[in-house]
């Protein structure tokens, strides 16, 4: 198989890479950090049929249409590059905003527009989306990364009904705390939080079921559907409760 990781220089993306690394796949590593990815590189090319490195900003869009337009056929691309602004409760940026959503939403777009025809054209593909569960509930110090993973649920969820007669699959991941760069920013308790490679091998797994939607962990899911199935009042009174405790 032919597979397509952006962010896999670190966290999530680089466990995901090393869960794939087998003789009948070959990899594409897309992220700006090079050196990292050649590290990766260096330490799964023997393992793989082949080991690629992509070294691009998903938010040069043309860079990226351009990188993706180059590369002849990938069966299953994971769309994991994101970025969170940390938490704070000032007014953000205009340019932070729009990064953010450059990064996490449109650059998901930008890969789709070359890839979709090709998918189209062999009938086959898997497009794997790394939403959060932080898109099921909008705290006032994450709400514009929650605001971007939410738009994603509605965009996967539309590519899935769209293509379910085209042959390609649509997943759609929604993971609560796993340990990276990301997370290690987090200066607050994150509940449930599981290891790097703990949480890449649930990802991993779900790509493989071919789940649609897969929110992890799920005591963690639970909670939040709850508080999502009160009344509106009642749900903001115990949000409201939880905001002024942090
Ligand atoms: N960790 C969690 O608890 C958690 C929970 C739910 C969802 N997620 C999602 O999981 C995904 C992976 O995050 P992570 O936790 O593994 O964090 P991470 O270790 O910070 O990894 C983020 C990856 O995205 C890449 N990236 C960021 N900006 C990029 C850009 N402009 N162009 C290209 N690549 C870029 C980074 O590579 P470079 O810096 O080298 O470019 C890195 O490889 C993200 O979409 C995140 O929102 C994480």
């Amino acid at each position: 198989m032919k597979i397509l990781i952006t962010g896999a220089s670190s966290g999530i993306g680089e466990a995901l890479a090393r869960l794939y690394a087998t003789k009948d796949n070959e990899l594409f590593l897309l992220a700006r950090r090079e050196e990292r990815l050649q590290e990766l590189q260096n330490e799964l090319a023997p393992l793989t049929k082949k080991t690629e490195i992509i070294v691009c900003d998903v938010a040069d869009f043309d860079k990226l249409q351009r990188k993706m337009r180059e590369l002849l056929d990938v069966d299953v691309v994971i769309l994991n590059a994101g970025i969170s602004l940390g938490h704070s409760l000032e007014i953000t940026p205009f340019t932070e905003f729009k990064k953010l959503y450059d990064v996490n939403v449109l650059s998901n777009h930008a890969i789709l527009e070359v890839l979709l025809p090709k998918f189209l054209e062999k009938k086959s593909g898997k497009i794997v989306f790394i939403s959060s569960l932080a898109s099921l509930l909008s705290m006032p110090s994450s709400k514009v990364y929650s605001s971007s993973k939410r738009a994603l649920n509605a965009y996967a969820e539309g590519l899935r009904y769209k293509y379910k007669n085209d042959g390609i699959k649509v997943v759609n991941i929604l993971p609560g705390f796993i340990k990276s760069e990301m997370t290690d920013k987090n200066s607050f308790k994150m509940p449930f939080l599981l290891s790097t490679e703990a949480g890449a091998k649930r990802i991993y797994d779900a790509i493989e079921w071919e789940k649609r939607f897969y929110p992890f962990p799920l005591r963690f899911y639970c909670i939040i559907k709850l508080l999502n199935l009160l009344p509106q009042f009642l749900r903001d009174k115990i949000i409201n409760s939880l905001i002024k405790r942090t």
